[in-house]
């Protein structure tokens, strides 16, 4: 893994013509092959500054505004840490009924003046195309922390760096994705973002509703399979990627009801499983793994998380012009 140079001795000159300075961050369709490895580089690099030293001053001064119009946890959180890891500060918006959005004030003009104030935005939202909106709105750079059914790039940039520090590699792997595949938008991202890569093969295991979207198929570039039950393609996979069935986006309760525990992980089902394979989770987890699996060497959903800050943390360097 190409490893990238951090100085963190200038703490407030930015180098404006690197290559992600004042970009924002909207889509995985935006890193090619190459991109991806550099933000890798970039993490890894992170992930050692934190191991050895845990806070310096990349980006003493600069702040960022986490506005935040759905619940999240890691997200948010890893995105505060990230900053503050870096020696910057965080406007933190997690409950814009607080905020003038609650007086009917629009996403556009919420971003125009956040960025008066911080250096970056980061931005959930519950409609897709809303961090598009915001970033053509703003001057500053906007990253997309997830827009409704749409992407959730960083998610997916954690879920890949993820894969290549557990197993090592991204190329010529078997990935099997579970569960809430038409409203879970990690795997959305995800599934085109591995596309990138060559001798991937996704299988896409769900309920008839819960099919991933045929506008995502169309643009993924590697084999794909969908499959109904999980027991036929688990002996084969080399990461199990389960996710939540999002209750919070279905019309009708009663086809929630239908499809909710439809596939549950648990030790006796992950015996068929390779012994080195990895089970990822973007979590939250509602009943979906089973917290007896969580004591399983393969069981990489809390490493996940913590993967999460170093690439956030490398984001955040990138389009500040620090990496
Ligand atoms: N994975 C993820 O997006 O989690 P949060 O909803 O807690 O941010």
């Amino acid at each position: 893994m190409p490893t990238q140079s951090i100085n963190p001795h200038l703490p407030f000159g930015e180098n404006k013509t690197a290559p992600w300075y004042g970009q924002d961050i909207l889509s995985v369709k935006q890193f090619s092959r190459a991109d991806l490895e550099y933000v890798f580089g970039v993490a890894h690099e992170m992930r050692g500054m934190v191991e050895r030293v845990g806070t310096f001053d990349l980006l003493k001064g600069k702040i960022l505004a986490n506005l935040f119009y759905e619940p999240s946890t890691r997200t948010s959180s890893s995105f505060t840490a990230a900053m503050e890891r870096l020696g910057g500060s965080v406007i933190p918006i997690n409950e814009v009924k607080y905020s003038s959005v609650s007086k009917g004030e629009s996403l556009a003009d919420t971003v125009r003046t956040l960025e008066c104030y911080a250096d970056v935005i980061v931005l959930r939202h519950p409609e897709t195309g809303s961090a598009a909106i915001a970033a053509r709105a703003a001057r500053k750079p906007v990253i997309n922390a997830g827009d409704g059914v749409g992407e959730h790039p960083t998610q997916a940039l954690l879920d890949a760096f993820t894969i290549m520090e557990e197993l090592g590699r991204l190329d010529n792997l078997t990935v099997t994705m579970l569960g809430d595949l038409k409203y879970g938008r990690t795997v959305h991202s995800l599934a085109r973002l591995l596309s990138k890569f060559s001798g991937v093969r996704l299988n896409y295991v769900s309920p008839e509703i819960l099919r991933m979207p045929g506008e995502v198929m169309e643009e993924v570039g590697v084999p794909q399979t969908e499959y109904a039950t999980l027991e036929k393609v688990l002996p084969e996979t080399d990461i199990l990627y389960v996710t939540r069935v999002q209750k919070e986006r279905f019309e009708n309760i009663e086809d929630y009801e239908k499809v909710k525990g439809a596939y549950v992980i648990d030790p006796a089902i992950m015996k068929t499983a390779k012994t080195e394979m990895a089970v990822m989770h973007p979590l939250p987890r509602v009943g979906e793994i089973s917290p007896d699996f969580d004591d399983d060497p393969r069981a990489a959903y809390f490493r996940q998380m913590e993967y999460g800050l170093y690439v956030r943390m490398a984001l955040l360097a990138m389009v500040l012009g620090k990496a």
